[in-house]
């Protein structure tokens, strides 16, 4: 598989089998992310994997917010206001899920709530002093490269906010200092292949109405 080809093959699913993952595994897919690139080589991702009776406890702790409709409040919050380009995407996407998908549409919610039934989730923390927007850059660097290595692991992943809804239930459990806060949790496991959830491709605009070229 060429860089190329497992660029535009990874795709985000949503339903894995419950089989675990091998700590080396696991420790070769990490180790491959940390060779992103970091300004200054600054390196500011900090690691949490949550398996386990650890993962159960926190979906136990989200179900339970849940079922109290506890406001979702993530430590990086979500902008105030999207591009108008930015909202044409996004209305994209739930017909189009909807096109590939079916039926299987409507676990969508359940899914995200029971964090894709992954046997792993990696939680992606800084520290709460980089206030400035280059560690988010470098840690969305770390998350596409952890992507790729595990595609070529045999591994399917998503990076998901609702994944970080409740960052005082991954606080519990996941013991984390107070001086971190929590950027992003990507789960990864083994790809559900029967759940039609995961035939979404989600499209792409044309690269040309993005790219300027000024020579
Ligand atoms: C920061 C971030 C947060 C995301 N959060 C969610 C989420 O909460 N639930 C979900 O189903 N997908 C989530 N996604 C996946 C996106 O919907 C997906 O990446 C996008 O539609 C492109 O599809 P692809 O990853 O299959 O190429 C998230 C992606 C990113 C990068």
């Amino acid at each position: 598989m060429t860089v190329s080809q497992a660029i535009t093959s990874r795709r985000s699913m949503r339903a894995f089998k419950p089989d675990p993952i091998s700590r080396e595994t696991l420790l070769q897919i990490l180790r491959d992310a940390s060779y992103s690139p970091s300004w200054a080589n600054s390196q500011p991702w900090e690691v949490f994997v949550a398996e386990g009776e650890a993962l159960k406890r926190i979906k136990a702790g989200y179900a339970d917010c849940y079922a109290k409709a506890v406001r979702a409040n993530t430590d990086i919050p979500r902008p105030a206001e999207w591009t108008e380009a930015a909202k044409k995407r996004q209305q994209g996407l739930h017909p189009d899920m909807v096109r590939d998908c079916g039926d299987a549409v409507q676990q969508f919610g359940a899914l995200n709530q029971r964090m894709f039934d992954a046997p792993a989730v990696i939680f992606l923390c800084k520290d709460k002093i980089l206030s400035i927007p280059w560690a988010l850059y470098d840690i969305g660097a770390f998350s596409q490269t952890l992507m790729l290595s595990a595609l070529e692991h045999g591994l399917g992943t998503i990076p998901a906010a609702t994944s970080i809804h409740y960052p005082e239930v991954l606080r519990r459990e996941l013991k984390l200092p107070e001086n971190l806060e929590i950027v992003i949790g990507i789960a990864i496991g083994y790809v559900d292949e029967t759940n039609a959830i995961n035939n979404f491709r989600s499209a792409r605009s044309p690269i040309e109405e993005t790219v300027r070229f000024c020579d």
